[in-house]
């Protein structure tokens, strides 16, 4: 069968072969919401979210709207404290699986022992990897790194496999390279050799040539995509489009009203100022793509309040 028109099977349910990656501070509901007007049905992998919060705080605290379909809840622990609550009341807010976060390399995470820390900490991840597993009746992923100090991805990966998880995703970077430097897909490649699970690759992958050059070196299963989706929320409908040999161009109009969709949901979500700081960092990249390049741009960004961000908005479409 055709990879690209063949689903990709995490567990017993189906996907697209192109993913919304974790970006925290980005991958919140209002981008998810937005994502979903053009990908309904596309597996979105949340912000990371502390067990500690799922434990004590209600969930729009954990950035979830109740009854949210496809998404892939991505939580992080240094210890076994909190996972056994805080997978129960995933299962019960309907969650559709749930990703361990092994991969972050910021010196908040790391500093606790969790994120990519857990990968120079074997015997800690074990216990919080099983513990996770008995825990959950719905599909388990884990997002890594290439490993924490040193290479260890691929010891990792099959220790992992063995503990029963059902779908991996490497970003083949060490933590000390944060996100930047040359992605390392050989290793990915050797990773999806040495597995039977479903393998994801992420970083950077931002078209759908990139896509296909990536797949021909690694034979992975699943592609997330970061970056590239920030004020760009059709690129996984593009892919998906592009990958089974369809064009996909998205006019001003339909530019202009997503963008005006995702102000109005940052908006309702987050509050009016939260909501246009984070509406900000979309909106240099729709501005691009209607045409307008800094220092256009710049009256934009500075508006301080969402009304005065609309009204500018709104005339962005008549000005070209
Ligand atoms: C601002 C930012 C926030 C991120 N937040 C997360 C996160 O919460 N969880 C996670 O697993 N990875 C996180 N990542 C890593 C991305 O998911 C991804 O692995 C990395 O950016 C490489 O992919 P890209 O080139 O497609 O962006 C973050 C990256 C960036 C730049």
């Amino acid at each position: 069968m055709n990879y690209w028109k063949s689903p990709l099977v995490i567990g017993s349910r189906s996907f697209g072969r192109f993913i919304g990656s974790p970006l925290d501070g980005v991958t919140n509901v209002p981008f998810r919401q937005t994502v979903r007007l053009f990908s309904p049905e596309a597996l979105l992998y949340t912000e990371i979210c502390h067990c500690d919060t799922i434990v004590n705080d209600e969930p729009k605290k954990w950035g979830l709207e109740v009854g949210e379909p496809f998404i892939n809840f991505q939580i992080s622990s240094a210890d076994e404290t909190y996972i056994e609550r805080a997978c129960e009341r995933l299962i019960t807010h309907g969650i559709t699986m749930v990703d361990i976060n092994i991969g972050c390399p910021a010196k908040t995470v790391v500093n606790k022992g969790a994120g990519s820390a857990l990968m120079g900490d074997l015997p800690r991840l074990k216990k919080i990897i099983s513990l996770c597993r008995a825990c959950l009746s719905v599909a388990l992923t884990v997002k890594m790194r290439a490993g924490f100090k040193d290479y260890n991805a691929l010891e990792v990966a099959q220790m992992l496999q063995d503990l029963g998880i059902d779908a991996l995703c490497v970003h083949p970077r060490l933590q000390s390279q944060g996100f930047s430097g040359e992605p390392d897909y050989a290793l990915v490649g050797q990773i999806k050799k040495a597995l039977s699970i479903p393998v994801f690759v992420s970083g950077g992958i931002t078209s759908w040539p990139i896509a296909k050059i990536v797949y021909e070196a690694t034979g992975v299963d699943g592609f997330l995509i970061g970056r590239a989706l920030i004020g760009t929320p059709w690129l996984l409908l593009q892919l998906a489009r592009e990958s089974q040999g369809m064009h996909y161009i998205i006019n001003n109009t339909d530019i202009h009203a997503t963008m005006m969709y995702h102000l109005d949901s940052a908006v309702s979500w987050l509050g009016p100022s939260r909501g246009l700081a984070y509406f900000k960092k979309h909106l240099k990249v729709y501005a691009r793509h209607l045409g307008y390049e800094y220092p256009q741009s710049i009256e934009l960004l500075s508006s301080s309040c969402p009304v005065e961000c609309k009204r500018l908005c709104a005339t962005m479409q008549k000005l070209r």
